[in-house]
């Protein structure tokens, strides 16, 4: 059992929504009863509604849409990833976070999660607003034994893994534009940067961040076109910690497939079955030479194979160049 008795107390009276008997709670914790008094009382400030009646025990009425270290690692028991959970309400950003907690030690599977990002930083360069209350800011740090020249591969599994795990917790058609951006309907709702620290032959740590907007009613004016959240494209509020386990259980599924290999021979069929951008016409944005074709999947290396229309076959690395949908950001 984790050392966090709260995650566990909070497991139990999610997994039931019945009164629990505060003997109970005692004896399967083996803590004192007025332990287990104060777990109650700290939930209840952290937001949850308990019921307490004498001689029944405790009930839990709402689950409103919390973050918070009991929260995700009541939901990750048993699972190597998330074994370790540091949360705060406000961060820079979890993938800096990530990294300072890696160089200090932190395990494989350490998952740092924030409410908000004040400097959440994307890909080449860019900034990403991670608004507090409403998006999922997460990074996954992983020390895989593998080639450093692979590790590129893990943001693409990752890709996958929001996709996958959006579509079975929503049972909504998520996508993916490659290499990794998450898209519903045409708009992108999520963004995955990998960092890592690597000597040639040997990687120390990999963070994998990623970013869901989730309960946005709305997007800036500027990203209308592009972006968009959970909430606005299903109709209803999304809570945040099921996005995050979801994501992390079918993470924990990829890995294993993708270690096994080294490589996504064993995911490029689930890739490319939900690859927004097969057999559309894409504008490779090659800075020494742009070219235009049909997209046809992904290979094992991640990379996008694009047929010319004198025929040629290209093998497009994400690392190099971006792709964009002729009509659309799609
Ligand atoms: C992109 O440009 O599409 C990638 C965005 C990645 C954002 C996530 S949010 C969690 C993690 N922390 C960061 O600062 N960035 C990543």
């Amino acid at each position: 059992m984790r050392e966090n008795k709260k995650a566990e107390v909070l497991r139990l009276l999610r997994e039931s929504m019945e009164f629990i008997s505060g003997q109970e709670l005692c004896e399967k914790f083996s803590v004192s009863r007025t332990a287990v008094w104060k777990i109650i009382k700290q939930l209840k400030e952290e937001g949850y509604e308990i019921e307490a009646v004498q001689n029944k025990g405790y009930r839990l009425l709402k689950m409103p849409d919390i973050l918070s270290q009991s929260e995700i690692e009541s939901r990750l028991e048993g699972e190597w990833i998330g074994n370790r959970v540091y949360f705060a309400e406000e961060v820079d950003s979890t993938n800096t976070w990530g990294k300072r907690l890696a160089e200090e030690g932190a395990p494989h599977g350490t998952l740092v999660v924030a409410d908000e990002q004040t400097q959440g930083r994307g890909r080449r360069g860019r900034s990403w607003e991670s608004p507090r209350g409403t998006t999922v800011s997460m990074t996954l740090i992983l020390r895989p034994d593998l080639e450093p020249v692979r590790a590129s591969m893990l943001t693409i599994v990752m890709g996958l893994s929001v996709a996958q795990g959006l579509q079975e917790l929503l049972d909504v058609p998520v996508q993916i534009k490659w290499p990794n951006d998450a898209v519903l309907n045409g708009h992108k709702l999520c963004g995955i940067l990998t960092e890592m620290s690597a000597q040639i032959d040997y990687i120390n740590y990999v963070v994998v961040g990623t970013g869901i907007n989730v309960n946005q009613t709305e997007v800036p004016e500027a990203l209308k076109e592009i972006a968009t959240s959970l909430r606005i494209e299903t109709g209803h509020p999304v809570k945040r910690a099921e996005v995050i386990c979801a994501v992390m259980k079918a993470f924990a599924r990829n890995y294993q497939v993708f270690m096994e290999t080294g490589d996504l021979s064993g995911l490029q069929d689930a890739y490319n079955e939900i690859l927004a951008n097969r057999d559309r016409q894409v504008r490779v944005l090659d800075p020494k030479a742009p070219f235009e074709g049909v997209a046809l999947g992904i290979n094992e290396r991640g990379e996008l194979l694009v047929r010319q229309e004198n025929g040629t076959v290209s093998e497009v690395y994400a690392g190099e160049v971006s792709v964009r949908g002729l009509y659309s950001y799609v």
